[in-house]
């Protein structure tokens, strides 16, 4: 027998216990005469103690052998500790040793496995087997498990039932490229893997399932930030004779039940606002509502001068920032070098000082009078105290930049507290969002959602205007969860595709059988997917999903401790009619 315990069990209330523990060799303390190991498992640490009195020769100079991350078993007597350790749950009892089995021996480890490790993360990455053993890295494991299981049981208890779809299919075009397999059997042809179950579900729907969900991995070839992984997992569901309320009700039920069930929190409200008020108030459609410095747009104020620069601009439009006018000048210009960085894009910055007299200060008192900006400080919400931020320039670019200068803000200010959870459901999207690039329209969504009703006529003329019955739900700032009622008759659905530039048969090819199943008694459905692992990340108060997926891939989409991808060899690569020379 291994063991009798765990190395998180022993109390006070066992001393004079005989017990077996097994573990690694966390760290040893060797004072010649005695001897203390800590021995660690995923329970806690628990003290064994070796002693000249107590102990025997041989017992000793085994001990004396032991190095970090030895796996061993002992036996031995729980006693009470001369210097106890309050931190620690075992701190009162330490074990006696009387027998020592070494099980496995270790090569000194590449970073300490402490909690404030010294690896770097690439050296992490290629030993993640080893920081697994560290106790962020394995409590926030356990916490997806936590999230996983509550999601289960939930769904599972609202009728929902987990079916599983497959993984090698033919593409889903939900905007990023497929991964696809080589097919041996069929010479020239290729898989591609699901950048989600979409059309099963709704074929599931079509087949009576009603209520389905499943938690899914779903893959996407896609530039990787800190947000985003090739492999992912989705909770996606989907539900049959709902609306748009009946899907956004019973999703914020799941979201309520994981927020009291994990975090303890009880959220009181879970307001909505459509895409466009999203995009004029925080120029984002994920917006971060857990703090205000909600945008003022300036064009009526501020372009009735000679400033040439906004009165050329689509849109001037600024921000309050509390307590700003603290900073100081230095303070500010790192500011407006910050909104120039390249990643940014804004060519400068004005701002207006809210002074505590009620008189302001701004970097174009040449142009404005303060008339003009004690109306700039009421459309953004500024007080004394505060500094107005404004930009200017073409509309959709300058709400995005702003929105990037208020959540840098918010973050240098620490008002993105993680304790703190704000849902916010952000609907009726745009059915249809314009390509710079390829100078045509995709679906914003996916070319499955509908149009709100009455409005697909609108297509043919204005289709930028067109909104879907699409929503997404927002977390802390964070997209967690996007779907969408879906078309569900062949007749919408062929336009639909017709719209985005699909010929009939490419249509048929490539989506002939959801077609052909809406002819057979679609029911009216729709859903949503969570993704998880942003969901984890975030319940844990952290935005990195990397620290909550057991074996990421780094940001080349790279998995450092296997090496892949990898080149395969001559003989593979004919069985797959692959006829390409690889580098290696
Ligand atoms: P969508 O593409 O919005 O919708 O994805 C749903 C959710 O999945 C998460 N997500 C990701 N998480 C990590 N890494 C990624 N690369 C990644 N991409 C997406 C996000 C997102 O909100 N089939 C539709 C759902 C539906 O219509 O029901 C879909 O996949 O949190």
């Amino acid at each position: 027998m291994y063991r009798t315990h765990n190395n998180g069990q022993l109390r006070a209330a066992d001393i004079n216990k005989e017990v077996t523990l097994s573990g690694w060799v966390q760290k040893t303390r060797d004072k010649g005469f005695m001897m203390w190991v800590d021995l660690r498992d995923r329970y806690g640490i628990t003290q064994l103690i070796f002693d000249e009195e107590r102990s025997s020769k041989e017992l000793m100079e085994k001990a004396s052998q032991l190095g970090r991350e030895f796996v061993i078993k002992v036996k031995g007597t729980v006693i009470e500790r001369q210097s106890k350790n309050p931190n620690m749950p075992t701190g009162d009892v330490e074990i006696l040793v009387s027998e020592l089995t070494i099980l496995n021996e270790s090569k000194t480890p590449p970073f300490t496995i402490e909690d404030e490790t010294d690896g770097g993360e690439d050296l992490r990455m290629k030993y993640r087997y080893l920081d697994i053993r560290r106790n962020p890295v394995r409590e926030n494991l356990i916490f997806r498990h936590k999230v996983a299981i509550a999601v289960r049981n939930y769904l599972s208890e609202k009728g929902f039932v987990e079916v599983e779809t497959p993984y090698l299919i033919k593409s889903t075009p939900e905007g990023a490229r497929d991964f696809v397999v080589p097919s041996r059997m069929n010479e020239g042809q290729f898989y591609a893997l699901p950048q989600s179950p979409q059309t099963f579900k709704q074929l599931l729907m079509v087949g009576g399932m009603d209520k389905y969900f499943q938690i899914v991995k779903c893959f996407r070839d896609e530039d990787l930030r800190a947000d985003r992984q090739p492999e992912f997992t989705q909770i996606d569901c989907e539900m049959a004779f709902v609306d748009q309320e009946e899907i956004l009700n019973a999703f914020e039920g799941l979201t309520r039940h994981l927020l009291k069930e994990i975090n303890g929190v009880e959220v009181s409200d879970f307001p909505r606002m459509t895409y466009d008020e999203a995009m004029a108030k925080y120029g984002n459609d994920k917006p971060d509502i857990r703090f205000g410095m909600e945008f003022g747009e300036l064009n009526e104020v501020a372009q009735h001068k000679d400033f040439g620069v906004f009165n050329q601009a689509e849109l001037v439009v600024g921000i309050a920032v509390p307590g700003g006018n603290g900073f100081t000048r230095k303070e500010i210009d790192k500011i407006i070098d910050w909104v120039k960085r390249p990643q940014v894009g804004a060519l400068g910055m004005v701002y207006s000082r809210c002074n505590d007299d009620g008189t302001y200060k701004s970097s174009v008192d040449k142009f404005f009078d303060q008339d003009d900006l004690a109306k700039w400080a009421e459309a953004t919400g500024a007080k004394p105290g505060d500094l107005v931020c404004v930009l200017s320039g073409d509309k959709n670019k300058v709400r995005t930049q702003l929105s990037a200068l208020r959540m840098h803000l918010a973050e240098e200010l620490n008002l993105r507290d993680p304790k703190v959870f704000a849902p916010l459901w952000v609907i009726d999207f745009p059915l249809l969002e314009w390509d710079e690039e390829t100078e045509r329209y995709y679906a914003m969504h996916h070319p499955f959602t509908a149009p709100k009703p009455g409005q697909l006529e609108l297509l043919a003329t204005n289709p930028g205007d067109v909104k879907a019955n699409a929503y997404d739900l927002v977390l802390n700032g964070n997209e967690i969860g996007g779907g969408s009622i879906r078309i569900h008759d062949r007749e919408t659905q062929a336009k639909m595709f017709d719209y985005l530039g699909f010929t009939p048969e490419e249509a048929k090819e490539q989506f002939g059988f959801l077609m052909d199943a809406f002819q057979y008694g679609a029911p009216p459905h729709g859903g949503l997917a969570f993704g998880l692992d942003r969901l984890v990340a975030i319940l844990g108060g952290q935005e990195t999903i990397r620290d909550f997926i057991a074996f990421p891939k780094n940001n080349s989409g790279r998995d450092v401790m296997i090496d892949a991808p990898a080149p395969i060899d001559a003989k593979q690569l004919e069985e797959l009619h692959l006829n390409v020379v690889t580098k290696s």
